[in-house]
């Protein structure tokens, strides 16, 4: 037993991972009874009733005795009852086994559905409220299969797995004790024979399974190669690289030619043997069976009995081999869905609060000494000693060499991560004492790529404010340079835009996502090269814009081109996780050999060319 469970441990898992069985693992599993539990007493009917139609599966067999033997004179077995009562009593069993298998069915479907719904949504709740950290350590595609496929593990257990294994009980313990009630020489035959012939089936089929397993993933791989290049057409076309893609893709598709040939005659071979070993199994008993009737001690009713509840106990100990290993999978799965449940969110409420009075803020920010790096990278210094003092209402520009942090800056004041040294206050109170939520309701954050939502244009500006009327929509399109274009399209604000939607340049979308922070009307704003995408006529418009904008409230301007940020009243030179230069534009342009002065020039003569 120990040995077989090792190597079930060690084959690799077919679709999700397995987890090993210990007292640990069930005791987690349990997690699935809680979500069971506003649901039991449909469950508890859903067990009951697979265990009344085991039990009058089990029946049909005996019954069939009945009625062959009813016939029979030979051997005088009969039960006295006319062949017509049995028949009339086996259809009605047939009747009553229909109910109970559409009430297994239903009920079974209903708790799994509910139950499953539950859980995604709280696994999604848990998971949308995670830190920023969180994220970053994980790949989205492994996140979204948690909710996909180990959730849909978790729920064919509750709809399957479990009644299958009662059920499967139910059928060994009866099955094996009737037909040792109809003859034990005959049983201990078969016992002897059909356990030998589905361990090796169960052996065949693994393999055969993991060979399929492995052709999928090599399809798998050829199919991304079809994606990537329908993709990326424009780099295929470009570089005249058609016949280098289909060299990898033919490549690639030999492999699973190979791959699928090689398991195509592993099941060939496992299906002679299927056909051959069962039959063989029936002659074998049917034979040793005959030689007993012969003998007189066994009935040909029997002997049918015989055989079909045979037939049902082969079947049930070859399931168990699956039902065994869907366990597993299940136990990987709750583990999996457990750690996210159970891992703690970030202190954001769920709720759409306003702002309290007690936490609004004004806009005066100070980085004290601060310090930064990376959960995920502890050895790089991303940030080492930034200093600056905001007063309410100024413009910050931070400036320098791309890596140079300026992202990190602006991740740090909304909190997406804790510096690793140095203080952060907010109206001179430090960042940790107002409510994560209260804090990001008041700042807004036009990033450097926009990510539009799919759904309407009208929708993902109102993102910045759900409540937020039309009119109120629009009017901040028009202060963003948006409402022009968004015009242009014949559904207006009504487009879907995003993967299904209609396709915006990066400009259009920065404008979007502008207009998304004019809506929600900010005490601190930030703007990650805000402007970066759009063509100089656009960006002097949306620069009026913007100044517009960034007058009422603190605002920080990370930019690439200096011209922009030449108004504001600090300008940061970060380079290398430290401020190098500080002051205004004026200020800046004076230092002999400041880095300032050397960028300002070179764009400059940039623009000039
Ligand atoms: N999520 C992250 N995990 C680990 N390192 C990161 C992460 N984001 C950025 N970095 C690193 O931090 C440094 C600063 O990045 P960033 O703040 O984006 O620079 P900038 O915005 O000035 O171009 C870079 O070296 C970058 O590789
Ligand atoms: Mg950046």
């Amino acid at each position: 037993m120990a040995t077989s469970r090792r190597n079930r441990n060690d084959a690799p898992g077919e679709d999700l991972p397995k987890a090993k069985f210990n007292r640990e693992n069930f005791r987690q599993a349990l997690l699935i009874f809680r979500y069971v539990k506003p649901y039991r007493l449909k469950f508890v009917g859903g067990l009951v009733f697979i265990a009344f139609s085991s039990l009058t599966t089990m029946a049909f067999p005996y019954l069939l005795k009945q009625l062959i033997d009813s016939a029979s004179t030979i051997h005088g077995r009969g039960t006295g009852f006319s062949p017509g009562t049995i028949a009339m009593s086996m259809m009605g069993v047939l009747g009553i086994q229909m109910i109970f298998s559409f009430m297994r069915v239903y009920l079974f479907t209903y708790v799994g559905e509910y139950a499953l719904a539950d859980m995604r949504r709280d696994v999604y709740g848990k998971m949308i409220m995670m830190s920023m950290d969180f994220f970053a350590q994980r790949r989205v595609g492994e996140l979204s299969s948690r909710i996909s496929n180990d959730l849909s593990q978790i729920q064919d257990a509750v709809s399957s797995v479990l009644a299958e294994i009662l059920r499967g009980f139910l059928t060994l313990l009866i099955g094996l004790g009737l037909i040792f009630y109809i003859s034990p020489r005959l049983t201990l035959l078969m016992l002897s024979v059909v356990p030998v012939i589905i361990v090796i089936a169960v052996f065949f089929s693994k393999k055969i399974r993991k060979v399929s397993k492995e052709t999928q993933d090599r399809l798998a791989d050829s199919n991304t190669i079809v994606q990537e290049t329908l993709q990326g057409i424009t780099n295929v076309k470009a570089f005249s690289n058609e016949w280098y893609e289909m060299g990898r893709y033919s490549r690639s598709l030999q492999q699973v030619v190979r791959m699928a040939v090689r398991n195509g005659r592993n099941r060939g071979l496992f299906i002679s043997f299927l056909l051959f070993s069962t039959f063989g199994a029936i002659v074998l008993v049917v034979w040793y069976g005959a030689g007993l009737m012969q003998a007189g001690r066994l009935s040909f009713g029997d002997l049918t009995a015989f055989v079909l509840y045979t037939a049902f106990v082969g079947g049930t100990m070859a399931g168990f081999a699956d039902l065994y290993s869907q366990l597993q999978k299940t136990l990987g799965a709750t583990q999996r869905v457990r750690e996210i449940l159970q891992s703690d969110p970030e202190a954001v409420d769920a709720s759409n609060l306003p702002v309290e009075e007690q936490h609004r803020l004004h806009g005066q920010v100070s980085l004290r000494h601060i310090a930064f790096h990376y959960p995920s990278r502890q050895d790089v210094a991303v940030l080492r000693d930034v200093n600056m003092e905001v007063l309410s209402g100024q413009q910050i520009a931070l400036v320098g060499p791309s890596g140079a942090g300026k992202t990190t800056i602006s991740a740090l004041l909304l909190r997406f991560y804790e510096p690793t040294g140095g203080q952060l206050l907010f109206d001179g109170r430090e960042a940790g004492a107002i409510p994560l939520s209260q804090l990001r309701k008041q700042m807004a954050l036009v990033p450097q790529d926009v990510l539009l939502f799919g759904g309407t244009i009208l929708e993902n500006i109102a993102y910045g404010k759900p409540e937020a009327t039309q009119q109120q929509v629009e009017q901040a399109a028009r202060q963003a340079h948006a409402h022009e274009f968004i015009m242009g399209f014949p559904e207006g604000y009504q487009t879907i835009v995003g993967e299904r939607g209609v396709k915006l340049s990066g400009g259009q979308r920065q404008r979007v996502a502008i207009a998304r922070a004019i809506l929600k009307d900010p005490v601190i704003l930030i703007l990650d090269e805000a402007t970066s995408s759009l063509d100089s006529a656009s960006e002097s418009l949306v620069q009026e814009a913007l100044e517009n904008l960034m007058k009422k409230r603190t605002s920080f301007i990370i930019a690439h081109r200096l011209s922009t940020i030449r108004g504001a009243d600090q300008i940061l030179v970060l380079e290398n996780g430290v401020i190098r230069e500080h002051g205004t534009h004026q200020e800046l342009l004076s230092l002999p050999d400041g880095l300032y002065r050397s960028l300002s020039r070179l764009q400059a003569d940039l623009q000039e060319s």
